[in-house]
């Protein structure tokens, strides 16, 4: 179907956008189709204040950090942008995450924290337990002061719970269960407001996108609970992503021998017997893992791009009336044959390598696109890379479990951005120190 076709549930309607065209218009209006009044939501379902969201849109004084007197929303879209786009603090952050990976991935590390089949080898690990540990602990380490460790040590281990039940504090309904979901929220939220009250000098490790955030909400003299919120917020989005897709990422590979063969000798050149990564190289050099990496992004991110009509427009020759909404499902566009040819449903690890200009169409949003278009992109990438890099590199990774078959994506589950696997779908793996 080329033209977009609307859907009515429960009372509003929904215009559903389907062709990669279209899609491209639907990123570009920006002032007709908007993401803010779910992010009021949002706001309230991280813990915001429902009667202070006005003043989160207000325009503000100007003032040196806040020079053209823009509202606190916007201001923090632009110190996300300002941060985590290439430029000379996302190479901090980058320098900060490759020194976490490599506090992480140490064999010391390892073998306190699995049990060992012998001096060289443990026993099977989870891979996707793997992933998350690995990935959420280096994501706050490169964010936040090591002193939120201190604060609450637990933090990490709940965020794929976390992750996985955040769509009952955004889609509250009294049908569904929310006692666990606001219980981490009630746990996150207590350990940034201990985080945020400290002085600057006791969390003078953090990085510099939340040090601007928190000097700029302190001067705005926005709401304790709120900045709180607003922290638990910015812990989610830098968190709830970039392991799942790492978890997949390191199935596929693994699950190939060849591939895993290949994508070794690739990145070999980058990872240092001391663990020191060359990022450039990995981002620039190695075609084959970019290539799994953007195919993995076209099958596992498959939820729903929504966006909020606020004035009348037209897509695709379609009407589209204001206080409706628009959406785009990523799975349907990121399965078009027409696009990505007959094997579109299938993973095929030499898609992007063959045509990598796939990765550049309108067709291929996995980061979303247009006025939101997600700033952690850049870093997400880096992420993966490196952590791949070096877990292919340090260790001799191999399936544990004969004919373990390969994960599924959990079609079920209301998520947000990369798909997790059905809950006991997994991968096991024994890791051998490479001498
Ligand atoms: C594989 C990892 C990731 C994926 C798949 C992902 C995906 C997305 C998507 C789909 C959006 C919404 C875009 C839209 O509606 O058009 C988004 C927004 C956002 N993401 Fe990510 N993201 C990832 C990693 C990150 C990381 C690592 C950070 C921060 C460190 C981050 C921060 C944000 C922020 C702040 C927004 C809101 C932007 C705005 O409202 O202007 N994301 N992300």
């Amino acid at each position: 179907m080329q033209e977009p076709f609307a859907l009515t549930i429960a009372g509003k309607r929904y215009y559903v956008i389907t062709t990669p065209a279209n899609s491209r218009l639907f990123f570009s209006d920006a002032t007709a189709l908007t993401l803010d009044g779910f992010l009021n939501r949002v706001l309230v379902g991280f813990g915001c204040g429902l009667d202070r969201i006005p003043t989160l849109w207000q325009a503000n004084p100007p003032t040196p950090l806040n020079p053209k007197g823009k509202n606190l929303i916007n201001l923090t879209e632009d110190l996300f942008k300002h941060h985590l786009l290439p430029g000379p603090t996302f190479d901090i952050l980058v320098e900060r995450y490759r020194g976490a990976l490599r506090d992480l991935l140490s064999w010391d590390r390892l073998t306190t924290l699995h049990p060992m089949m012998d001096e060289k080898r443990t026993k099977p690990i989870s891979l996707y337990d793997l992933c998350s540990e690995f990935m959420i602990n280096a994501t706050q380490m490169s964010l936040f002061d090591p002193v939120l460790f201190q604060i609450d040590p637990s933090m990490t281990t709940h965020l794929r719970t976390f992750t996985d039940e955040i769509w009952k504090l955004l889609h509250p309904s009294r049908l569904v269960d929310r006692t666990v979901s606001q219980q981490l929220l009630r746990q996150y939220t207590a350990a940034f407001l201990t985080y945020l009250r400290l002085p600057a000098d006791e969390r003078k490790n953090e990085t510099w996108l939340i040090k601007t955030i928190l000097e700029t909400y302190e001067e705005l003299g926005i709401h304790e609970t709120d900045r709180a919120a607003m922290l638990v917020m910015i812990y989610w989005a830098g968190d709830a992503n970039a392991y799942k897709a790492a978890f997949w990422v390191l199935s596929y590979i693994l699950y190939d021998p060849q591939l895993r063969k290949q994508v070794r000798q690739e990145t070999a050149p980058a990872v240092g017997p001391d663990g020191g990564l060359d990022m450039a190289y990995l981002v620039d050099r190695c075609p084959r893992l970019s290539s799994i990496y953007h195919e993995v992004l076209r099958l596992t991110k498959r939820d729903v791009v929504f966006r909020q009509v606020v004035r009348d427009t037209q897509i695709g020759g379609k009407h589209l009336r204001k206080e409706n909404y628009a959406m785009i499902a990523s799975c349907q566009l990121h399965e078009n044959c027409e696009t990505y040819g007959a094997d579109a449903v299938s993973f095929n690890p030499d898609r992007f390598l063959k045509q990598p200009e796939l990765a550049h169409q309108p067709g291929f949003y996995p980061y979303g696109g247009g006025k939101y278009y997600c700033p952690g992109r850049y870093f997400a990438t880096v992420e993966i890379y490196g952590f791949v890099a070096l877990m292919l590199n340090h260790y001799q990774m191999e399936l544990a479990v004969p004919g373990e078959l390969f994960p599924r994506r959990d079609e079920s589950l209301l998520t947000f951005g990369i798909s997790r696997p059905v809950p006991g779908d997994d991968l096991h793996v024994r890791l051998t120190r490479r001498t």
